[in-house]
């Protein structure tokens, strides 16, 4: 029986664990700060499995003994951006929780697969590696899931064809300089730049980039979650499945794509090992330089939260 720890019992969290459950992927024990809110988010869910029809066990908790030996721990606590805040603003609040998180829950379960979704997200799972000093296959990011589903729904909705058609790849940081690959996202296989001209491209990629801004707006309090949560689930189901799948995630980058010491969204084989393999495939001279800004922005964001985190 596998067993996945949700840490954060929010929005994004509680999703998580609901989309865990549904998919009958494993047990689920979802963690928080706040007392009872965990145990009634859990038991509420728990009693929609008779219509769901799992035997998942969900469990909550305010008390990490309880997520002891878990097969992956999804880590989502922190505080979410508001109207008008950066994802960077976030940086510092952020980082003292996920740090804080990352030695708790790796404490009960030494050998866990630790997948972050805390904001911002390239840094905040850098940080995680480097506080649980887990090999770096075993720590990843969920962003370029989500913003991948994001490209696909727009293109679904600008060709009118069905998002079971549509598959899309957005590499780069969970950030404004985030790199959507039109030439790799197609129509079961026919390249989005062969069925939509190039400014109607360039809007989508826009969209894209501006997928989690456009949600915060319209919410007024809170960030996306539905999303999100399904995102994170999708990588716990390949790993417990050990599915080989190729998604986008932030990895650590080790000399791939000319990167190095920078945690990044790039193709990645996922299974139960947690990353099997970086994926490198040939980019063109633009789409390379726009990896390399992005990740430079990352490297200078962790830079940021090391003095941030000293000087705590
Ligand atoms: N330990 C455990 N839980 C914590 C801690 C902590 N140290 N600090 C905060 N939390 C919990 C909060 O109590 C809250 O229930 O994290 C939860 C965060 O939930 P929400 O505020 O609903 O935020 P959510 O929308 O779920 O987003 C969580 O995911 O997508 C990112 O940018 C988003 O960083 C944010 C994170």
């Amino acid at each position: 029986m596998s067993k996945v720890t949700v840490v954060g019992a929010g929005n994004v969290g509680a999703t998580v664990a609901q989309y865990v459950a549904e998919k009958d992927v494993a047990d689920v024990v979802l963690v928080d700060i706040i007392d009872g809110m965990p145990q009634g988010k859990s038991l509420d869910l728990y009693e929609a499995a008779p219509l769901h029809g799992h035997d998942r066990k969900i469990f909550g908790s305010n008390d990490y003994k309880d997520t002891k030996d878990s097969d992956i721990i999804v880590v989502t606590a922190g505080i979410a951006r508001k109207p008008g805040m950066s994802r960077d603003d976030l940086l510092k609040t952020n980082a003292s929780i996920v740090q804080a998180v990352a030695k708790e829950t790796i404490k009960q379960s030494p050998n866990a697969i630790i997948i972050t979704v805390t904001n911002p997200l390239d840094v905040m799972t850098y940080l995680a590696w480097t506080t649980t000093k887990l090999p770096a296959q075993k720590v990843i990011g969920m962003a370029g899931v989500l913003d991948s589903a994001r490209f696909q729904t727009f293109i679904a909705m600008e060709l009118n064809v069905s998002v079971e058609d549509v598959r899309a790849m957005v590499l780069g940081g969970h950030g404004d300089l985030m790199v959507p690959l039109p030439r790799f996202s197609t129509v079961n296989g026919i390249p989005i730049t062969e069925l939509l001209p190039a400014d109607r491209v360039e809007a989508l990629c826009k969209r894209t980039r501006d997928g989690g801004a456009e949600i915060v707006a319209l919410l007024k309090s809170g960030s996306a979650f539905y999303a999100p949560g399904a995102s994170a689930a999708e990588m716990v189901e390949a790993v417990i499945r050990d599915k080989n799948r190729l998604l986008p995630c932030c990895v650590y980058a080790d000399g791939q794509y000319g990167l190095k010491d920078v945690y990044v969204g790039l193709p990645t084989i996922l299974g139960r090992e947690g990353v099997k393999k970086i994926v490198e495939i040939k980019l063109t001279a633009d789409e390379h330089s726009a990896l390399k800004k992005s990740a430079d922005s990352i490297r200078e964001n962790i830079n940021v939260m090391n003095q941030l985190l000293v000087a705590v």
